[in-house]
């Protein structure tokens, strides 16, 4: 059955970082989506939309901002139960809390209890779409796997490879046969199944030995339709372990270079202390960045240069790195890239924010065709925000004098509570 689902909706002309902002990124007030069998097939007026379709189910959400569902390009599932750990930067804080806690996904019941537990509070927060990470054990794969397509979920997830005996404990430690054997079995399972996608995953490159990012390399020359993702350049002291570890490399990115990872398809975490010669060659391959920027304050990384690095080129989405990332909410993680955008005196638009943990986020995954934004053809994947949803949210945004004058303070300060409903491909999600 056709539906109509009404409110002020955002639809996307171009990119706010090439055009005006508020060219790039429109808002339809008063305005209805059509929706068929899970796509959109047309927008327009509220009335003029009811009137022409009156058999369709109508779902009208008022003055409500109808968004697409946000895409979490980065993330770990299994740090879900250990978000908001204190007192420590990247290498301390992965043995001291990461590691123990990825152990316990040994367990396949527990894998299923995060999973689930997991989407749910994506879908509470309108995020429809997400990358994440999974540990060393392959029924974490199969454990998000399943719970997204339980939840009709477009995903993308890959079992984290680590096998460097000096960096990696021994009970979260694979081998490079055993790496590319599970996550080849885990594509031929996964890959391209309803909404899937498979991401071969090699955690870093200080948890891989060469051996194991040649194999994982030579798999993706096998598969080159999966995704690549991996963490690059995300705090300084862990580009100089990187030095030690890959004496003969150029820099970070070489490391992955030499073994066949820097292509299209290959999204790269974090990515804040570039050399040159990096940032020259990501643009050359048509990489994707993935700024996480609770992350990079929570953990004490460091300030991406999301302006900079558009102007460059490159494909740049938005991610919560959960659990180095502080929340679940794209909301506060868009917060967030305004604050560093702000201490590198670059004010980012709210309709730039919007669109980078959205379209921009899609156009790192490869999915603009599918998901991202709101338009004939697209799948119905869609948050609907409510732009008073606190007292304090309300009483600042009743003086806003245009639609991104109050559409900022949920922005920076919405949660959750602003989440009136998700959509997973034109069916509302339970939340
Ligand atoms: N680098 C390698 N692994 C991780 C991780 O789990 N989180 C973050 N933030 N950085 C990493
Ligand atoms: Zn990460």
């Amino acid at each position: 059955m056709d539906k109509l689902i009404a409110g002020q909706v955002v639809t996307y002309h171009g990119d706010p970082f090439d055009i005006p902002a508020e060219e790039a990124v429109q808002v339809l007030s008063d305005a209805a989506i059509l929706v068929r069998d899970g796509k959109v097939i047309s927008l327009g007026g509220r009335d003029h939309m009811r009137a022409k379709h009156p058999d369709a189910e109508v779902f009208d959400h008022g003055p409500a901002l109808i968004v697409p569902g946000f895409i979490d390009a980065h993330a770990h599932y299994p740090q879900t139960a250990m978000i908001a750990s204190w007192g420590k930067r990247l290498i301390d804080w992965l043995n001291t809390y990461t590691f123990p806690e990825e152990a316990k996904f040994a367990d396949r019941g527990y894998a299923d209890d995060i999973a689930g537990r997991y989407l749910d509070l994506l879908l509470a927060n309108g995020t429809t779409t997400v990358t994440s990470f999974c540990t060393v054990h392959p029924g974490s794969v199969d454990a998000l796997f399943e719970a997204a397509a339980r939840r009709n979920m477009r995903i993308v997830a890959g079992k984290t490879c680590m096998d460097r005996w000096e960096t990696t404990p021994e009970f979260l430690r694979d081998t490079p046969q055993s790496a590319y054997d599970d996550s080849k079995a885990l594509i031929e399972r996964w890959h391209n199944k309803g909404r899937a996608t498979y991401a071969i995953t090699p955690r870093f490159s200080p948890t891989s030995t060469p051996e194991q990012l040649y194999a994982l390399g030579r798999l993706w020359d096998e598969h080159p339709s999966c995704l690549m993702q991996t963490h690059l350049s995300e705090q300084t002291d862990e580009i100089d372990w990187v030095k030690g570890l890959y004496p003969e490399a150029r820099d970070y990115l070489d490391t992955y270079e030499q073994f066949g990872l820097v292509r299209e398809g290959a999204l790269f975490g974090h990515s804040i202390h570039l050399e040159p010669r990096e940032i020259a060659h990501l643009r050359a391959m048509d990489c994707s960045l993935i700024h996480c920027p609770t992350s990079n304050t929570f953990i004490g990384s460091g300030l991406f240069d999301t302006g900079a690095r558009k102007a460059d080129g490159l494909r740049v989405g938005l991610a919560t790195d959960t659990g180095g990332g502080s929340s679940f909410s794209m909301l506060r993680t868009m917060a967030a890239a305004y604050e560093i955008g702000q201490l590198r005196h670059n004010a980012l638009h709210p309709a730039q924010l919007l669109w980078l943990a959205t379209r921009g986020s899609a156009e790192a995954l490869r999915m603009e065709d599918k998901i991202g934004a709101i338009a004939p053809g697209m799948e119905a994947d869609f948050a609907v925000i409510d732009l008073a949803s606190t007292p304090a949210i309300a009483q600042r945004a009743i003086t806003a004098n245009t639609i991104w004058e109050e559409i900022f303070p949920t922005i920076m300060m919405g949660d959750d509570r602003a989440v009136i409903a998700s959509y997973v491909m034109g069916e509302r999600a339970a939340v």
